[in-house]
């Protein structure tokens, strides 16, 4: 095959502060597919991911549980490793920065930023937010908490470090400007290209308040700051900075995918480190949106939280990993968020792999079985029906290839089910079985048989970097077990005469979703329960804790703008005269006084309603009880065995809720 040259593509490293979510298996799953398809296009792949092991956060976890801060990431980095495995991530290399090789050349890196002049000691005043292991000025503050993640930050005073990052705010402008496809997508180009215009500061460098860390050369009392030390991870896995063999040949990277949170350190940072140890800038930054759970970002903290499943390792125990593949791949759109359900995932499995895909091989094994005598025959015709099949089948590729060039990996599935759900049809348009019966359409019947098994084919070799273990289960069952999926023999249709089909069980079992939800809700409400008795901030506790609330249909702000609340004190409370239950109200709202009647004759004495200030729903339209007007209504809260609580308030009367 061809060689098309080098492609280096990395992940983020992550932290192994705790067991990875369904959101890091999202970024983890794209580079592994791009990784494959690469490498089926010939391409001389290098494929990186790591873990990111130093840092205060981990320091404290591990003090909090009691262990050596390396003790505790080995084992959460055998987690990673053994879920990798599972799903069969294709990196060539992991690399974690506790490991020497790491260690010492992310200190040669720091030795060429130095000897350019590009660090100096100086002393940092200032906020740190400790789970992001990042500096902000007050005025990046918002509402005085972390701009990123939204916790508290703590005040941090000490002598440190400092990179001149602020040199190369133009020198970073400049390359968005002459290579805008160095970070995409576009709209963060723009954002990074608005935090530089407000100005660069110099980067605190290094920490001396932990040790948990790689210290800075000849002043080992520091560490370095956990960012730099894990950028470098990118050139120090190739044995870099120095011109080591592998540096050779696949430094620059090709490309970088991380998540939108951490493109700020990539896409400012790490080139300014680079420029400042005169290394070539990666090719592409690609900042890919986030899964979301009920609105907020998929999260360790939150994990458990909802009734909603985000371990991988159970959702890959229940569907298997391609299933999961295939849902990450196909239901979002690079570069934007999209929303994570156990629902909208259990139906893209059934609909798409069970019903569309499995369906399809199942049924044209067993037609070749019961028609054919397991043997794929030769095709003899070609009407409109067989010529479209086949156009279609073959032009995928190019298509595919397309939309990966351009990470839309939904896009090139979407291309690639172009031709399952076309193979579908076409066998319901030729409708075998009604062919089978006449003898004088045997030819008919061959051809259909025989375009059928070649569509088949192109679609096994075009999922196999998305899918490998469900193409090998499809190519089994149409004979082609051991032989090699070849990329270029998606272009072709006329490899299957006289190949000996094998059936076996259906690739994708149809899943049950109502009992399936169940199952899964009950299992994550008994991880929320465990991680709740384990919790010791009440805060934390409660948000495990919590279900969600049964509620009436949902209604937009505009429903909600509609209606106008006001403050009332009320001057005059009476019996209504006709009905026992009643109570007349006249209440005041600023200007004006008006009559309300409310049904709480049973929960409230006229007179212990009078003074109260209370919420009025004031743009009601006006309603006759029993013979009085009302205009308006009062706010009551359902209290015990059936009473009713008044809505009060301190606000000034007449004052407007919203
Ligand atoms: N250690 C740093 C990265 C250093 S890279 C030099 C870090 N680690 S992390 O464990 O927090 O992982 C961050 C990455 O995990 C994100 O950039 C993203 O790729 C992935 N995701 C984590 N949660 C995610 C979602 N909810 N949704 C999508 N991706 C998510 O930051």
């Amino acid at each position: 095959m061809e060689n098309k040259g080098k492609f280096y593509i990395t992940t983020p490293i992550y932290y192994p502060s705790s067991n990875l979510h369904v959101g890091h298996t999202y970024c983890t799953v794209m580079a592994d597919a791009m990784a494959r398809f690469r490498r089926m296009q010939g391409y001389d792949v290098r494929f990186l991911t790591g873990t990111d092991e130093h840092g205060q956060k981990i320091q404290t976890l591990a003090e909090e549980k009691g262990v050596t801060p390396q003790a505790y990431v080995d084992e959460v980095v055998a987690g990673i490793k053994e879920l990798w495995k599972t799903m069969e991530i294709s990196y060539d290399d992991f690399i974690r920065t506790t490991e020497e090789r790491h260690e010492t050349r992310v200190q040669q890196i720091w030795n060429r930023m130095y000897e350019k002049g590009d660090i100096y000691k100086g002393k940092y005043e200032g906020m740190y937010c400790t789970p992001c292991e990042s500096f902000w000025t007050e005025s990046q503050l918002v509402d005085g908490k972390c701009p990123d993640c939204g916790r508290p930050v703590v005040k941090a005073e000490e002598e440190a470090y400092f990179f001149k990052l602020s040199n190369y705010a133009q020198k970073i402008l400049d390359l968005y400007e002459e290579h805008p496809e160095f970070l995409q997508p576009e709209t963060r180009r723009n954002e990074m290209k608005a935090f530089i215009n407000q100005g660069l500061e110099d980067l605190c460098v290094s920490r001396c308040t932990f040790d948990w860390g790689v210290p800075v050369p000849n002043d080992p009392k520091h560490v370095m700051y956990v960012w730099v030390d894990a950028l470098s991870n990118y050139v120090t896995a190739l044995g870099g900075p120095e011109d080591t063999e592998l540096m050779g040949k696949y430094w620059p990277a090709d490309y970088h995918l991380v998540g939108k949170e951490i493109v700020r350190f990539h896409s400012i940072i790490w080139p300014a480190m680079l420029m400042s140890a005169d290394l070539p800038l990666p090719k592409h930054v690609l900042g890919h949106g986030w899964l979301l759970l009920g609105g907020e970002k998929v999260s360790k903290s939150k994990a458990a939280k909802g009734l909603d499943v985000v371990d991988p390792v159970i959702l890959i125990e229940r569907y298997g990993i391609d299933a999961l593949k295939y849902f990450l791949l196909r239901e979002y759109t690079f570069g934007q968020d999209g929303n994570f359900n156990n629902e909208v995932m259990l139906k893209r499995m059934n609909y798409d792999l069970a019903n569309d895909l499995g369906n399809l091989v199942s049924r044209t094994v067993s037609m070749i079985e019961k028609y054919c005598g397991g043997v794929i025959p030769a095709a003899a015709i070609e009407d409109d029906f067989d010529k479209d099949l086949k156009a279609i089948a073959v032009g995928a590729r190019e298509k595919v290839e397309a939309e990966m060039d351009k990470f839309a990996f939904n896009m090139a599935l979407e291309e690639i089910w172009v031709v399952v759900r076309r193979a579908n049809k076409y066998i319901d348009e030729k409708a075998p079985w009604v062919l089978a019966k006449d003898e004088s359409k045997k030819a008919e019947l061959d051809t259909v048989m025989k375009n059928l098994a070649e569509a088949i084919r192109v679609v096994s070799v075009l999922i196999y970097p998305f899918m490998h273990t469900t193409s090998d289960e499809i190519r089994k069952q149409i004979g082609l077990e051991g032989t090699e999926t070849v990329w270029d023999d998606a272009l072709v249709f006329d490899l299957m005469e006289g190949v000996k089909v094998c059936k076996g069980n259906a690739i994708f079992p149809r899943i049950d979703i109502d009992k399936e939800l169940e199952i899964l809700s009950g299992i994550a409400e008994e991880i929320a329960k465990k991680k709740a008795a384990a919790s010791a901030d009440p805060v934390e506790k409660a948000i495990l804790e919590s279900k969600p609330l049964e509620l009436k249909d949902e209604i937009v702000y505009d429903d909600f703008d509609k209606m106008d609340f006001r403050v009332g004190t009320i001057l005059k409370a009476e019996k209504h005269p006709k009905a026992d239950k009643l109570l007349v109200f006249q209440v005041k709202m600023g200007t004006e006084v008006r009559q309300v009647i409310s049904g709480v004759a049973d929960s409230y004495k006229p007179e212990e309603m009078v003074g109260k200030k209370v919420v009025v729903v004031a743009n009601l339209k006006p309603r006759q009880l029993r013979g009085m007007e009302s205009y308006g209504m009062l706010l009551f809260a359902d209290g015990e065995d059936g009473k009713s609580i008044v809505v009060t308030t301190d606000a000034p009367d007449g004052s407007v809720v919203c």
